[in-house]
């Protein structure tokens, strides 16, 4: 299991906004180093799958159809204490509660299109990544 690597996944609010560049320079001048890395849409299926941990929740089938309203820029990221530094950097899952100057604090839209997703454990970031990388070492 690789240690030290996170998944993230620039949504498609963010993808429209035009802040695809913006926010991968974020990402890099916190430190993290991007092994991988595509633009890609999801199909509705393919996000339920992504999100089949929240499928009991009441706002999931909205999830799924924003997570396949356009591109997405998925990618695997590394750094030291990459899970829980990248969730700093992001912030809450509520833009109105995000600290200042974090990811979601800057370009989400809503507590649904907040921008960017981050892994919450280090075997969530695995499953993650593979569910769009392969022939990556330890992925
Ligand atoms: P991810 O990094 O995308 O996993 O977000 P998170 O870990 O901060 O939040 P969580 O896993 O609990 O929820 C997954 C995604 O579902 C969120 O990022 C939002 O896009 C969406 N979501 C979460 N809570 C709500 C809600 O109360 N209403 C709606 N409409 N969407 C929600
Ligand atoms: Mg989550």
């Amino acid at each position: 299991m690789a240690t030290n690597r996170t998944f993230t996944m620039i949504k498609p609010d963010a993808v429209a906004a035009g802040n695809i560049g913006a926010i991968t320079k974020m990402i890099q001048e916190a430190g993290f180093k991007i092994i991988a890395m595509k633009m890609t849409k999801l199909s509705a299926e393919r996000a339920g799958q992504f999100y089949a941990v929240h499928s009991e929740r009441p706002f999931y089938n909205d999830l799924c159809s924003y997570m396949s309203s356009g591109a997405i820029v998925p990618m695997i990221l590394e750094k030291d204490n990459a899970v829980e530094d990248f969730r700093t950097l992001i912030g809450a899952t509520n833009p109105k509660e995000a600290a200042e100057g974090t990811i979601r604090n800057l370009f989400a839209e809503s507590i649904e299109a907040n921008a960017i997703h981050g892994s919450d454990s280090d075997d969530n970031a695995f499953i993650e990544g593979s569910f769009f990388f392969s022939g990556l070492e330890q992925y």
